[in-house]
C-alpha cells in the first residue's frame, strides 16, 4: 500500500496571512492523521513564510511521523539535527517562488550536498532528495547515498490539468514511470509529490515501487468544503 504524507504548509500560510494564532497546523496534523494520513510533511522555509520553528517542535512533541522539507543550508541542517525528524527531504528554495519550482540539481550540487546527506544519515535521519524525473539526477542521488528520492510530479500535474489527455501528459507520465524503475534498480526508495490532486493521483498511484505520495494543496483546498479528516480519507481512498 502506498502511504500518504499530508503537507500542512497551507494551514500555516492562512495563519500567517493574518499573523494570528489560528488555524493551528498541529490541529490540522491531528485531523489528517484521523483521516488516515500515514505521516505529516511540512516545509520550514528560510524566510519562515508559513511554517514556523515552533510548529516543527510541536509536531515533534506529538510524535508524528514527520518528513521535514528544507533547503540544503547550514542553518537548516543544524535545525534538523536538533529536531531529528524521521525524514528530511532536501528541496531547492528560491525566495520569490510561489511554491517549490523544479527538483534539486543533484548533479550540479553533489559536492555541497554530500556532507549534509552524511550528517543527517549519521544522526539516523532518513534522507530524501526531491528530484526531477531525469536519469542523471537519479543516478547522482544514488551515488550520494540518499535513502529516498521524491520524484517531482509538477510537470506531470501541469500536463494533467489540460482536459484532453495530451501527448505532454503521456510523456510526463512515462518519464515518471521510467525514473521510478531506474531508482528502484539503484536501490533507492521512491516517493513522489507536487501538484497531485484527486484525479491525476490515480495513474501515479499505479506506478510500481512507489512508497509514499506527499500531497498538500489539493487536500487542504478540498478540506475547506468537507473538513480535513474527510478530505484526507477521500485521498487515501483514491490512492487505494
Ligand atoms: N513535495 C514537495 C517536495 C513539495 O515541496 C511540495 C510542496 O510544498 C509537495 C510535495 C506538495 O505539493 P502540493 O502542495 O502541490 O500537493
Amino acid at each position: 500500500m502506498i502511504k500518504l504524507g499530508v503537507n500542512i504548509d497551507h494551514i500555516a500560510t492562512l495563519r500567517e496571512a493574518r499573523k494570528e494564532s489560528f488555524p493551528d497546523p498541529l490541529a490540522a496534523a491531528r485531523e489528517a492523521l484521523a483521516g488516515g494520513a500515514d505521516g505529516i510533511v511540512c516545509h520550514l522555509r528560510e524566510d519562515r513564510r508559513h511554517i514556523q520553528d515552533k510548529d516543527v517542535y510541536g509536531l515533534k512533541k506529538m510524535k508524528v511521523r514527520l518528513d521535514l522539507e528544507m533547503a540544503p543550508t547550514a542553518e537548516m541542517l543544524a535545525f534538523a539535527l536538533k529536531i531529528k525528524p524521521e525524514m528530511v527531504t532536501l528541496v531547492p528554495e528560491k525566495r520569490v517562488e510561489i511554491t517549490t519550482e523544479g527538483g534539486l540539481d543533484i548533479v550540479k550540487y553533489t559536492r555541497k550536498l554530500k556532507p549534509i546527506v552524511h550528517s543527517l544519515r549519521r544522526a539516523r535521519i532518513k534522507v530524501s532528495l526531491f528530484v526531477d524525473p531525469e536519469e542523471k539526477q537519479i543516478a547522482a542521488s544514488a551515488a550520494l547515498g540518499a535513502d529516498f528520492i521524491e520524484l517531482h510530479t509538477g510537470r506531470y500535474a501541469q500536463a494533467s490539468y489540460v482536459k484532453a489527455r495530451s501527448a505532454g501528459f503521456n510523456k510526463e507520465f512515462a518519464n515518471l514511470k521510467k525514473a521510478a524503475g531506474q531508482a528502484v534498480k539503484l536501490g533507492l526508495l521512491v516517493n513522489a509529490g507536487h501538484g497531485l490532486d484527486y484525479q491525476n493521483v490515480r495513474e501515479i498511484a499505479g506506478i510500481d515501487g512507489l512508497k509514499e505520495l506527499n500531497i498538500g494543496f489539493a487536500i487542504i483546498a478540498r478540506a475547506m468544503f468537507v473538513g480535513l479528516k474527510k478530505a484526507t480519507a477521500e485521498m487515501k481512498g483514491v490512492i487505494k
